[in-house]
């Protein structure tokens, strides 16, 4: 292999070079949280677990739950991040991946710990720009996204959808104050500007998952717990995860049983009467 290749598609020995897995080391259903202590929540809740990798932000479990293999890789925060652990992941297997992140809320109902799913999501991320005009949606699957809403309606959660804004600024990008009270037009207008356009919440990922996930033909979805809200100034680091973590161990069985069904009917797509 020529240096140019290497450096094209970086890797060590057999392994992808950020992720560190090679292909066929993870299954193909993959959550993906921004924090690695999160990825520890994940591999406790299932029957078992075990240590794929970690490099950097990306610490990555496999195990098994209900039968069904799985595995949980964290992608650190922001746009350049995630990009990263999708193109990485897909090389080595997966095809359904389910952002599993905290959130600030931006309707008032919304209680700290509530869950939110994700149906699309604003681009004000960067890494996207590389990949597709602006615009191009950021839409989350909707088997992903239906499977999540079967999980937290059988488990009878506390749950919301809605349209995400993802953007690469924590501070200014989602209208907080930067060092010294630093301000400008743009994070003064953005959260009321959001609530009138009735966009349900503000993260950094999930324009970047779903646009990748739409290029390269794969499934992906989000749901959050909602750690802040922004109309009522609630923070609480968190909240509502150890709910997340089992309302997504649920969909993906949901999900694996629905490409059992179309499978067995031929069918390319889930529709509900696939299930009478
Ligand atoms: N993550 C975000 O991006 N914003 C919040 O307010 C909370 C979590």
């Amino acid at each position: 292999m020529s240096e140019l290749k290497k450096a094209e598609e970086p890797k060590v020995g057999e392994a992808l070079y950020h992720i560190r897995i090679g292909k066929g080391q993870i299954p193909r259903f993959v959550f993906l949280p921004g924090d690695p202590d999160r990825v520890k929540v994940f591999a406790k809740s299932w029957d078992s677990s075990q240590l794929v990798a970690q490099e950097r932000e990306y610490l990555t479990y496999k195990g098994v739950y209900k039968g069904i293999e799985l595995a949980c890789t964290s992608t650190g925060i922001g746009s350049g991040a995630i990009a990263i652990a999708v193109e990485e992941l897909l090389r080595v297997g997966a095809d359904t991946l389910i952002r599993t992140g905290t959130t600030g809320a931006l309707w008032k109902d919304i209680g700290i710990g509530d869950l939110i799913i994700s149906v699309g999501a604003f681009r004000a991320d960067g890494a996207t720009r590389a990949y597709a005009p602006i615009e191009y949606p950021a839409v989350a699957n909707y088997e992903v996204v239906n499977a999540l809403v079967e999980a937290a309606e059988t488990l009878g959660v506390n749950y919301w959808l809605g349209i995400t804004y993802s953007t690469d600024s924590f501070y200014l990008g989602q209208g907080r104050p930067g060092f010294g009270g630093f301000t400008n037009e743009y994070s003064e207008k953005i959260v009321e500007t959001l609530k009138k356009l009735n966009v349900v919440n503000m993260e950094m990922e999930s324009s970047t998952l779903f646009t990748l996930a739409s290029i390269y033909k794969v499934r992906a979805g989000s749901i959050f717990a909602a750690i802040a809200n922004r109309e009522t100034g609630e923070f609480v680091p968190n909240a509502g995860v150890e709910t997340m973590v089992k309302v997504s161990n649920e969909a993906v069985k949901i999900l694996y049983e629905w490409d059992q069904k179309k499978k067995e009917k031929g069918k390319r797509y889930f529709y509900p009467s696939l299930i009478k």
